[in-house]
């Protein structure tokens, strides 16, 4: 059977959603190579916002989105991405069409540092208070290393409690049909 990416999958996703002057958050920038596809997206005159506690995770995006004509469509904050809504200039609150959530640890990096529940759910809240109508939310969860099964299980069950008059839910499994392969959510706000 064919192995689907779903890194490459969210991306297919989130080209449909956001065109060259939109607005995205990506909320865990590690190498940045999803932080420059959504940079690539936007431009020219678009934003994308990047999120990560390693500052080594920002440095290598910078230098992955070095060569941008307009270094300004990029801001890259070292904080956590439990700190969203108040990090995201208010004029731009509720006129985010994309966020991008990539779980886990920075490949090639220290694997003692992962994302966690409890700031992934908090983050999760705030992006969903953030997006514009019609924009999408993007989680790409590892349930194969230690606390990312609990973390997938629990941002499971927040996408089950969210108002299906607003968000629609869908997820998108690994051909790998393993209890630790990768598990894709997508969340879009309709209104
Ligand atoms: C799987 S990597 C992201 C891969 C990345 N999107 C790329 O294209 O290379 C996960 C990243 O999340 C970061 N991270 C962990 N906890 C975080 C938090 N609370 N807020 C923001 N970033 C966090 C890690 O430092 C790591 O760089």
């Amino acid at each position: 059977m064919k192995r689907i990416s779903l890194v490459k999958e969210a991306h297919k996703l989130i080209k449909d959603r956001l065109q060259p002057g939109g607005i995205a958050i990506d909320a865990t920038v590690g190498n940045g190579h999803d932080t420059l596809f959504l940079v690539e997206q936007v431009m020219p005159a678009g934003k994308v916002y990047g999120f990560d506690i390693q500052q080594a995770a920002l440095d290598s995006a910078r230098s992955k989105c070095g060569q941008l004509s307009d270094p300004e469509c990029l801001t890259l904050i070292h904080a956590s991405h439990a700190l969203m809504a108040e990090k995201i200039p208010g004029q731009h609150h509720g006129k985010i069409s994309v966020v991008m959530f990539n779980l886990g640890y920075l490949p090639g990096g220290d694997k003692s540092i992962i994302t966690r529940t409890d700031s992934t759910l908090l983050a999760l809240n705030s992006a969903s208070w953030l997006l514009a109508a019609g924009g999408l939310i993007t989680i790409l969860a590892y349930p194969g290393h230690p606390g990312g099964d609990q973390e997938a299980d629990q941002v499971k069950h927040w996408c089950g409690q969210l108002d299906t008059n607003q968000f629609r839910v869908s997820t998108v499994y690994s051909t790998e049909h393993k209890d630790s392969a990768p598990i894709l959510f997508m969340v879009s706000k309709m209104c």
